[in-house]
């Protein structure tokens, strides 16, 4: 026994943070590509002080009990954290962090690549030529959707949602924003936003780029009827989280015509792809990639292990989700 704590891994992560987490914990990394099975999770888990958690890891009561009383904290290597039992871990006095900000324009660049190859066709062409096609350049060949000076409805106007609003400025669109709070003056006029119903920004944008946490309120926030009442020159993107879609629903959609096309960085059931999808050609689909560049990887990796430090020092984490932890400790 070392005396330096202990520190589980869930998933390899960068060079450079597993370095600088190595300096001063014994640290145990699964090297499992395909995520750690759960009942290895809990048996390996046990005598932790901090765990490193991915999206893929379900962090609830069982498994903090299977961690056991030493654990401090749960740091997810992640934005989101609709896989962490948030309750769960403020009833066990588990502190439970998150990666955010530094993922933001990294991750709105990437929906703003999915709106494009959809609104475009770009992943038809693709398989077009790698197909070997048969193919001459003609004037009603595979037409697509005009991106610039139309409207971008955004779903969720918290920081990625604003990176992507940013964007759409520099193609000249119109930007409306459907959120559950209004947002202050400061962020919203030098976006030119405006607010809306979900139901009106359905009706009226041209692209509609999901950003929302998954909670049981957005569970599906998109379904048949929305769809249906959304433009059939819509583009639908998605990189926030997959059950907030149906994906039945959309498979249907897409097959019927009802929008014309979707981008999707997140599945309902991660990693499956519904079937449907994978037949059609007016959907992009990527394996979550959201935040997939190296000098993000390396950021969200940096927190991350700032965020375990702090806690086994005493510091408060930099990126905390339960404060009433760090003050019932602290305060
Ligand atoms: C997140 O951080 O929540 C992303 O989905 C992972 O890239």
């Amino acid at each position: 026994m070392s005396g330096r704590p202990r520190v589980l891994v869930t998933r390899p992560i960068m060079e450079e943070p597993t370095r600088v987490l190595r300096e001063r914990c014994d640290v145990t990394i699964h090297q499992n590509e395909f995520g750690i099975p759960r009942d290895e999770l809990l048996r390996i888990v046990a005598g932790a002080d901090a765990i490193v958690t991915m999206l893929t890891e379900r962090v609830d009561a069982e498994l903090l009990s299977a961690a056991g009383p030493q654990l401090r904290i749960v740091a997810n290597h992640a934005v989101g954290f609709d896989n962490i039992d948030l309750a769960a871990c403020t009833a066990a006095g588990v502190l439970a962090a998150n990666t955010p900000d530094v993922l933001t324009e990294t991750t709105a660049d990437t929906a703003w690549a999915l709106l494009m190859a959809a609104a475009r066709r770009l992943g038809e062409g693709e398989r077009l030529l790698r197909a070997r096609t048969p193919w001459t350049w003609g004037p009603l060949m595979m037409l697509g959707q005009d991106v610039h000076h139309k409207t971008i409805g955004i779903v969720g106007f918290g920081r990625i949602g604003q990176a992507v609003a940013r964007r759409a400025l520099g193609f000249g669109m119109r930007v409306i924003y459907a959120d559950a709070v209004e947002l202050p003056k400061e962020v919203t006029e030098p976006l030119h936003a405006e607010r809306r119903s979900l139901d009106e920004l359905i009706g009226e944008a041209d692209f509609v780029s999901i950003h929302t946490n998954l909670t049981p309120e957005t569970r599906h926030l998109f379904g048949a009827e929305e769809l249906r009442r959304m433009k059939r020159t819509a583009v639908l993107v998605n990189t926030s989280r997959g059950p907030v879609v149906d994906e039945a629903a959309l498979v249907e959609a897409l097959r019927a015509g009802e929008i014309f096309a979707a981008g999707l960085d997140v599945f309902e059931h991660e990693p499956e792809v519904h079937e449907g999808l994978l037949e059609l050609d007016n959907v992009v689909v990527i394996p979550h990639l959201g935040s997939a560049t190296v000098d993000t990887r390396n950021a969200m990796g940096m927190l991350a292990v700032e965020n375990v430090l702090a806690a086994l020092e005493g510091r408060r984490p930099p990126t905390l989700l339960n404060d009433e932890v760090w003050e019932a400790r602290n305060g």
